[in-house]
């Protein structure tokens, strides 16, 4: 099936709420991953970039960057996915940035490592939520940027949990998301 047909179909079933437990659901969908949400992940993105202060000597963690769309930033950028194939599709995106096989509850960097830490649309997925997000927590020193799907059955339990471990963080609500923004 051609790639806009099959992307088409996905549409009409899926969305960025998989009830697939499947690992590998991100794997399957990732030919038409850009074309199903690009155009949505890219104005969310710049939502994060206009909120966040970024300069080319930053080090920042993109937590579940997928294809790379939400790893787009002029800096020293790092992004981190389960799925083996949106990573290599985020290496084609991203050249100048590195990219790792890893999960959020498990990130294999220091305490402080990155100066800004941003997660868009991914935290729904994690499966351990609130460790996903003490580990971002926990690898960031000041600034983040985290979104969730406001249509994900998650949501309050997300925006609770980002609640409590960021008090102070600044809210915006956004078409889908949620974006919380800590600086
Ligand atoms: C809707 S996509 C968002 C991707 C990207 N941030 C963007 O803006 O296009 C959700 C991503 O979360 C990733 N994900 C799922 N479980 C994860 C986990 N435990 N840790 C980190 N990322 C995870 C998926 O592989 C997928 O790439």
């Amino acid at each position: 099936m051609p790639y806009k047909a099959y992307a088409l179909n996905l549409k009409t079933s899926t969305a960025l709420t998989p009830k697939m437990t499947d690992d590998k659901y991100y794997d399957t969908i990732a030919p038409a991953y850009d074309e199903l949400h690009l155009e949505e992940q890219s104005k969310k993105l710049e939502i994060i970039k206009k909120e966040l202060k970024i300069d080319k000597e930053t080090k920042l963690l993109d937590v579940g960057c997928g294809s790379g769309i939400s790893s787009q930033f002029d800096c020293d950028v790092t992004g981190i996915d389960p799925s083996e194939e949106l990573i290599k599709i985020a290496e084609k995106r991203v050249p100048s940035a590195q990219f790792m096989v890893e999960n959020a509850e498990a990130l294999p960097f220091e305490d402080k490592s990155f100066d800004a830490v941003v997660s868009l649309t991914a935290i729904q997925n994690f499966s351990n939520i609130k460790k996903g997000v003490e580990e971002i927590k926990r690898v960031g020193k000041k600034q983040f940027a985290l979104s969730f799907l406001k249509k994900s059955e998650k949501a309050e339990e997300i925006e609770n949990l980002i609640k409590e471990i960021f008090p102070k963080a600044k809210r915006i609500e956004e078409e889908k998301d949620v974006i919380f923004i800590i600086n």
